[in-house]
C-alpha cells in the first residue's frame, strides 16, 4: 500500500499546554505591546510562527545526550563528539563552536574583512548583512531574477545569478575576499539552491581564486529539495547530498538553532588554517575557549545528535511536506504567497493581499496584527517596517511586504497547521476591512524589533 497521508514521524512523550485567549484579551495585549507582536509576551500567543530558530522540539535521544554531557572547560568529551559529527557531515578540518549563527558570522567577517570590500551572496540574512556592514564592507545580493518575484515558480529560486557573480568577480574581484551562498535562501522565501548552481559558484571561485562559504543554517532542508527536484539525486540519501554540498565549499557559518535541531548553538567551520587560527583567537576573546565557544557541554551534545537526526529521511519528508501542505491550502483558497512554498516557512504577500494599504502604511503589520487578533497566531512582517528605514533617516517601501509564518521543527501537528490555514483564509476573506498603521516611536536601526505603532482610522 502506498499511503498518501504523510504522518509526523514521531510520537509525543512530553507536552506543553498552549493558552487560549479571547479576542478582547488579545486586543488588550496587542495595544499594550504597541501593536508590535515582537513585544508580546509569548504566553499570550496560541500558535507561535515568529521564527523556526531555536524553537524546535528536541528528541528523547537529544535530552538523554544532554544528561551525558561533559562540562569540562577545555577538551570536553562533548566537544570531541560535536567535532566528529560536524567533520563527518561537512568535511571541513576546523570546527569552531559558537553560541549561535551570528557569532560565527561576526568572527568570520571581523577576521577577514576590510572596509570597502564586497561579499556576494544569493541573499544575505539580516544579521549576515549587519556583520558585513559593521566592518564597512558591502553585502551584495545576487539571487536569480525569478527569486525576487513572489508568484514566479522555479524549482531553485534561491540560485545565485552566476552571470552577475562572474561580472562582479571580473570587474571588482580584488574587492571580494570570499563568496557566500545561503541554503536555503531565507530572505528570498526559504527557497533552495541546486547542486548545479553550487557547482557553478565553485567553478567561478576556482577561476577567480576566491574561497566559497555556505551559510548552512537550513542545509538539510536544501538537501531534501535537491533530492526531490534535481536530476540524479532521487536515490541519494539527504546526508550524502549534504556532504556533496559542503564538499563544494571551503567553509561555512551555521546556526544550529535551525537544522541543528537545537535551542541554541552554532559553528564556524573551514579548511583554511590561517583564518581558523585568527578566528579561534577572536573566539577566546568574546565567546570562550575553542572547545566550547560559548556553549555548555550539553548544548554541544544536543547539536551533535540534532545534526544526525535532521538528515533522516522520514523527518525531512514530513518537514518539507508539512510546509508545502500549508502552502497548498492557501494557494487553493487564492491567498497570495511566495511560490513554490519554501522549506521552513510560508511567506504571505501582504502587499498583493491588501492593495488598499500603501507600503508606507505597512500592509505586513496590518496582516500580522489581524492574524494575532483573530486567531492568536504570531507571524512576522518582512517588509517596509523591517527594511524601509535607511541610514540617512529617509523611508521608502521595502522590496516586498511579506508576512512570514515560520514553522518550528517537530512542534506543531497537522491540526495546528489546519487551524493556521483556516485562520489565514478567514483573515484574507475579511481583507477589505483592514487598515494601515503609523509608527509612533522607533529606534534608528533594527526598528522592527521594538517600534511602537498605532492603527490608522
Ligand atoms: N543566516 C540565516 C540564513 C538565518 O536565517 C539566521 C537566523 C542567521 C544566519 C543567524 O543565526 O539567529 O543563530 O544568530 N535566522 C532567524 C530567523 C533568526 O528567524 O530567520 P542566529
Amino acid at each position: 500500500m502506498n499511503f498518501r497521508t504523510i504522518i509526523e514521524p514521531f510520537r509525543i512523550k512530553s507536552v506543553e499546554s498552549v493558552k487560549f485567549t479571547r479576542r478582547e484579551d488579545r486586543e488588550a495585549a496587542l495595544r499594550a505591546a504597541g501593536f508590535n507582536v515582537f513585544r508580546l509576551p509569548a504566553e499570550d500567543v496560541l500558535i507561535d510562527l515568529l521564527t523556526d530558530s531555536g524553537t524546535g522540539a528536541m528528541s528523547a535521544l537529544q535530552w538523554s545526550a544532554i544528561m551525558q554531557a561533559d562540562e569540562s572547560y577545555a577538551g570536553s568529551r562533548s566537544f570531541y563528539r560535536f567535532d566528529a559529527v560536524v567533520r563527518d557531515l561537512t568535511g571541513f578540518t576546523h570546527v569552531i563552536p559558537t553560541h549561535q549563527g551570528r557569532a560565527a558570522e561576526r568572527i568570520l567577517f571581523h577576521s577577514i574583512l576590510s572596509p570597502g570590500q564586497i561579499v556576494p551572496n544569493n541573499n544575505h540574512f539580516d544579521t549576515t548583512r549587519a556583520n558585513i556592514e559593521v566592518e564597512r564592507a558591502e553585502a551584495l545580493d545576487l539571487v536569480i531574477p525569478e527569486g525576487r518575484i513572489p508568484h514566479v515558480i522555479h524549482p531553485f529560486k534561491g540560485n545565485v545569478d552566476l552571470a552577475a557573480l562572474e561580472r562582479v568577480l571580473q570587474e571588482q574581484g580584488d574587492r571580494v575576499p570570499l563568496v557566500m551562498v545561503t541554503v536555503t535562501n531565507n530572505s528570498g522565501g526559504g527557497q533552495p539552491v541546486s547542486m548545479e548552481n553550487l557547482r557553478g559558484v565553485r567553478q567561478l571561485c576556482d577561476r577567480y581564486k576566491k574561497p566559497f562559504f555556505l551559510d548552512a543554517c537550513r542545509f538539510a532542508e536544501n538537501a531534501w529539495f535537491i533530492k526531490l527536484r534535481e536530476a540524479g539525486y532521487a536515490d541519494k540519501t539527504p546526508k550524502a547530498i549534504a556532504q556533496e554540498m559542503f564538499a563544494l565549499a571551503d567553509g561555512c557559518t551555521m546556526s544550529a538553532k535551525k537544522d541543528g535541531l537545537a535551542n541554541i548553538g552554532g559553528f564556524l567551520a573551514m579548511n583554511n588554517d590561517e583564518w581558523a587560527e585568527t578566528a579561534r583567537n577572536l573566539l577566546i576573546l568574546t565567546e570562550g575557549f575553542p572547545t566550547y565557544g560559548g556553549l555548555a557541554g550539553y548544548d554541544l551534545e544536543a547539536v551533535a545528535r540534532g545534526l544526525e537526526e535532521v538528515v533522516e529521511e522520514p523527518y525531512l519528508r514530513y518537514r518539507i511536506r508539512s510546509t508545502e501542505y500549508l502552502g497548498e491550502k492557501l494557494i487553493a483558497a487564492g491567498v497570495p504567497i511566495i511560490r513554490p512554498p519554501g522549506g521552513h516557512a510560508i511567506y504571505l504577500d501582504a502587499r498583493a493581499l491588501l492593495p488598499q494599504v500603501p507600503p508606507l502604511q505597512y500592509p505586513g503589520i496590518a496582516l500580522v496584527n489581524e492574524l494575532y487578533l483573530e486567531a492568536g497566531i504570531r507571524g512576522v512582517e518582512i517588509g517596509t517596517v523591517m527594511f524601509g528605514l535607511h541610514p540617512d533617516g529617509t523611508e521608502a517601501p521595502g522590496a516586498m511586504d511579506l508576512v512570514r509564518l515560520a514553522i518550528p521543527r517537530r512542534v506543531y501537528t497537522q491540526s495546528h497547521i489546519d487551524y493556521v490555514a483556516e485562520a489565514v483564509i478567514e483573515v484574507a476573506a475579511s481583507r477589505a476591512k483592514l487598515t494601515g498603521y503609523r509608527i509612533v516611536s522607533a529606534p534608528k536601526a533594527l526598528r522592527h524589533f521594538t517600534a511602537r505603532l498605532e492603527p490608522l482610522a
